[in-house]
């Protein structure tokens, strides 16, 4: 990947917005997965674009045919691969055939922000940058990297898809981000390792859910979505009784609520609080 192909920014949000502000409008619309991570459609509604949630498919990936379908005029086809909240993940296939046949004019914005978690990590999308495609990737140190509060992160796409959303600000990185992101990236096996641990911990938790018949979606990152059967807030409350504080739920999805996991010990935690909430 050549220098000029990637912005660094202290996270991966700011670009995230400035790439709706630049790319959608109100006659360019924003097209995104339903449940879906919100901030994209936030900034979408705050400029009065059309925002499209498709739903995911019934393998939890994104129906990428159903988006690529939903609008003719659209700025942005927004995909989160693995998705959050679900943790699940969209094909390499399922990508490019999106790439290939989305709206002209359009970009595909690739939110890679769990993608270090995932399996999908050795099939991620920056050779797809690297070949000139219309497509933007945002990274960021705040998840694998546990570096939510110093802020560091890094958008990827040709230099003119670059150069609009830098337009609308700078989104200086601090020098304190930029040591922490730079003696990161240096450790070797750093991301395996931490996949694996975190991977660890979900796939036993997983475990004593079906252990105990609870229903879940199986995720490939380090959050999913446990079937709570009633309303989500009433879990949550309840939880929080335990004092075990878990995600929220998504409109679409309200008897589930999303769980991160943490680490073993603090999962051990939220299994004994879930089977007395559950019970
Ligand atoms: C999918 C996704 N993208 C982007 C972000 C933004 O994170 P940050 O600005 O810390 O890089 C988040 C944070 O929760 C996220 O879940």
């Amino acid at each position: 990947m050549k220098d000029d192909h990637i912005t660094i920014y202290a996270g991966s949000s700011q670009p995230l917005h400035t790439a709706v502000l630049a790319f959608c409008s109100p006659t360019k619309s924003f097209v995104t997965a339903d449940p879906g991570y919100e901030a994209g459609q936030r900034a979408a509604q705050f400029i009065k674009a059309k925002v499209s949630g498709i739903p995911l498919t019934k393998d939890h990936a994104h129906d990428v045919r159903a988006m690529v379908k939903a609008d003719p005029n659209a700025g942005i086809i927004y995909i989160c691969n693995p998705n959050n909240p679900t943790g699940t993940v969209t094909s390499r296939a399922d990508i490019e055939w999106a790439l290939a046949n989305k709206p002209a004019g359009s970009i595909l914005l690739l939110d890679e922000a769990y993608i270090h978690l995932s399996k999908v990590w050795e099939n991620r999308g920056s050779d797809l940058v690297a070949a000139g495609k219309d497509v933007m990737i945002l990274r960021t140190f705040s998840k694998l990297y546990g570096m939510a509060g110093l802020r560091a992160g890094y958008a990827m796409a040709r230099p003119d898809l670059l150069a609009k959303i830098s337009s609308l600000g700078a989104g200086a990185m601090a020098v304190t981000a930029m040591a922490g992101a730079s003696a990161s990236v240096k450790v070797k096996n750093l991301v395996p390792e931490r996949r694996k641990k975190i991977g660890d911990v979900r796939e036993d938790t997983f475990a004593f859910l079906d252990k105990h018949n609870m229903h879940y979606i199986a995720s490939d990152s380090n959050c999913f979505m446990l079937d709570v059967k009633r309303p989500a807030r009433e879990y949550m409350q309840a939880m929080m009784k335990e004092k075990v504080w878990v995600g929220r739920s998504w409109p679409s999805m309200p008897n589930y609520s999303r769980i991160t996991i943490g680490t073993a010990d603090e999962m051990e935690k939220f299994k004994a609080a879930t089977l007395k909430v559950m019970a």
